[in-house]
Parts: structure tokens; C-alpha cells; sequence
């Protein structure tokens, strides 16, 4: 089968033919006809899990995927072959992932029947995104009439974070590029602050004097995190999903600091599938490339700009 793989980590992923992967007990495998790209995917090419994982190489890349159950191995009950499925196809110590032919899912992966009507291509943009963002908005707890800023609210995470946010009656105040403001007030942000242009802070400030009571993350770095926690009232919680914060320094200042990790699931991806069935939370593909070039989207992801989710036609 046709993969995006790396043959050590720190290498350049490229297209590789490797032997299609067999299923095992609790095992599904999945025709995938599209793969959704997420920064983890460069990020553990890179060796992010060297130390906490003991991958199989050549280790094929990504984790979202979106396609039809080819196989299942003894003991599946959940899952049937010909149902269209969408959710996380990670497993690095198998070398195996979703910029692939073929995948496995683990019956208690996070997994989930595509709602009728959800195409491919959408599918396979939300296992990770969305459901980082529909986690993030709860563990926040924000209530009604609550101030959120969202730090990184144009990338894949982000978008689906306003759409939670507002969905809550919070009042959300999202980063942007000029390009965007417009694409993110649709999505349900109240206000935009620039933050290439001037000072992050006071720009909110020049609104919210008295300051605010939640912040979601997807961006800053230790140093602007404690800058930006300045911003929130006692009280005021602050999500970080790049482990950006020091929770007990927040505690001693009166904050909570979460540094997130997403813990995903099939029933949140199908809560999800509903919310997009109902036009109640909308996903944007930037932009849809074949396999083969796979590379080329993930070296752009590493540059930063994102504009909504990118998605590999397998
Ligand atoms: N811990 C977890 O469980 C978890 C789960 C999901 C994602 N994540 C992490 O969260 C991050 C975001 O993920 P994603 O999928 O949303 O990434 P993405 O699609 O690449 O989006 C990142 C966005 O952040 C914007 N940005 C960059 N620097 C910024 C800054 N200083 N201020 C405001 N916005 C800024 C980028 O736009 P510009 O470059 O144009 O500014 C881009 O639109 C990644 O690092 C990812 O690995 C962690």
C-alpha cells in the first residue's frame, strides 16, 4: 500500500509502498479515503514521543483518518465491515497511522460511524481538532456572559474553539490576521485583536479594563503565556494546549493553569457528528492535497499560517 512514512525520526516523510497492515484481535482496519493533518503528525515525526513510546519504523504519519472498514479482527463487536468511520489511527509502535491505504483502529480507539450526509473530507478534518476544542471548552467551564480570549483561534483547533465558546453564550475575543477577522466574527467571535500588530494585552484591555475570565491557548510560549495570564481575573482559568504554563505559579497568583492534554473518545467525536450534522459547528477545510504531497503540507504546517484544517485525499 501507498504511505507517507518516516524511516527514523528527524527524517523527511516520504511516499513509501509498504505491505498492507493485518488486523489482529480488537483490531479494525480501515480503507482510509482521507486523512486530516494536525501539527502532532511533524511533531512526532520529529521525535516527540522518543522517550514515552517505542515506535516501529518506517513509522507511518498521522493520526486522523476518515474511510470504510475493509476487515475486523476477532473480538470486534462495535464496528462492521462497509460502515464509513471517522477518528484517530495513531499507533507508533506499530509503525502504523492514517497518510495511508489502509489503517487500524483499536476498538476502543477514538472511532466513530461518519453521521449520514458528513463527506469524507470533513470527516477526516475533526477527529483531533474538534475534539480538542469541545474538550478545551469544557474542562474551561466558562458560563454565559463569560469573557474568553482564544490565542491561536484561525488553526484548526482554534476555529472549532470559537464555535464551542460562543455556542456557550461566552463572549469571545479571538486572535487574527487581518485576513481572517471576518471568517472568525462568522464563526461566532464577538471581537478580533491582531496579534502580529501591537501589544496583545493592552489591545484587549482597551475593552476589558476590569479584565477577563478565561483564556484558550493554542499558540503562546512559557514567556507570553505569563504575560498574556496577566489579562484574567482572580479567579480566571487559563488552558494551555502547548504545555506552556507553570500551574502552581497561576494557584499562587489566585488562576488556574491547565496544561491540556486532549483525551479523545468515540462518544465525543459522535456528540461532534451531530453538532456538524445540525450546522451548529462548522469545519473548514484550507485545503485538500493528494497523498504524494502530504510532505509538502506537513513542511507548511511547520511554518505556521494556518487557515483552517488541511486534508490528504488518499
Ligand atoms: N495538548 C493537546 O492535547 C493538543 C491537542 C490539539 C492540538 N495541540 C497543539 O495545539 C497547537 C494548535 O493546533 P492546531 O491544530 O490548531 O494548529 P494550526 O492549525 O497549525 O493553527 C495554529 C494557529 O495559530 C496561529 N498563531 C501562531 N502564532 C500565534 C500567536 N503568537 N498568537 C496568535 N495566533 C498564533 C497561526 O496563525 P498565524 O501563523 O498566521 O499567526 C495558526 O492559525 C499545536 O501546537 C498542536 O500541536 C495540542
Amino acid at each position: 500500500m501507498r504511505a507517507i512514512a518516516v524511516s527514523e525520526y528527524g527524517a523527511t516523510p516520504s511516499l513509501v509502498d509498504l505491505p498492507r497492515p493485518e488486523p489482529g484481535p480488537g483490531d479494525i482496519l480501515v480503507k482510509i479515503v482521507a486523512a486530516g493533518l494536525n501539527p502532532v503528525d511533524w511533531k512526532i515525526a520529529d521525535g516527540m514521543l522518543k522517550d514515552s513510546v517505542d515506535a516501529a519504523f518506517p513509522l507511518v504519519l498521522g493520526s486522523d483518518g476518515a474511510g470504510v472498514v475493509e476487515e475486523t479482527g476477532p473480538d470486534v463487536t462495535r464496528f462492521r465491515v462497509g460502515e464509513q468511520v471517522y477518528g484517530e489511527f495513531r499507533m507508533v509502535e506499530r509503525g502504523l497511522g492514517s497518510y495511508a491505504e489502509y489503517a487500524i483502529a483499536r476498538e476502543r480507539s477514538p472511532l466513530a460511524r461518519m453521521p449520514e450526509g458528513m463527506i469524507y473530507t470533513q470527516a477526516a478534518a475533526v477527529p483531533t481538532a474538534t475534539s480538542s476544542a469541545y474538550n478545551l471548552v469544557r474542562e474551561a467551564d466558562v458560563d454565559a456572559g463569560q469573557t474568553v480570549l482564544i490565542v491561536g483561534a484561525t488553526g484548526g483547533v482554534g476555529q472549532s474553539a470559537v464555535q464551542f465558546a460562543a455556542n456557550q453564550g461566552a463572549k469571545v475575543i479571538a486572535t487574527a490576521r487581518p485576513d481572517m477577522a471576518d471568517v472568525l466574527r462568522d464563526l461566532g467571535a464577538d471581537e478580533i485583536v491582531d496579534h502580529t500588530k501591537g501589544d496583545l494585552n493592552a489591545q484587549v484591555l482597551s475593552a476589558h479594563s476590569d479584565g477577563i475570565d478565561a483564556v484558550l491557548d493554542m499558540a503562546s510560549d512559557r514567556a507570553a503565556t505569563e504575560r498574556i495570564a496577566s489579562l484574567l481575573r482572580p479567579g480566571g482559568t487559563y488552558l494551555s494546549t502547548n504545555f506552556a504554563l507553570n500551574p502552581d505559579a497561576m494557584e499562587a497568583q489566585e488562576l488556574r493553569g491547565v496544561n491540556f492534554q486532549n483525551a479523545p473518545s468515540g462518544e465525543v467525536l459522535e456528540e461532534i457528528g451531530v453538532l456538524i450534522d445540525a450546522g451548529k459547528v462548522r469545519v473548514r477545510v484550507q485545503e485538500e492535497v493528494p497523498l504524494g504531497e502530504a510532505p509538502d503540507a506537513l513542511a507548511r504546517s511547520r511554518s505556521g499560517g494556518a487557515r483552517g484544517k488541511t486534508v490528504i485525499r488518499v
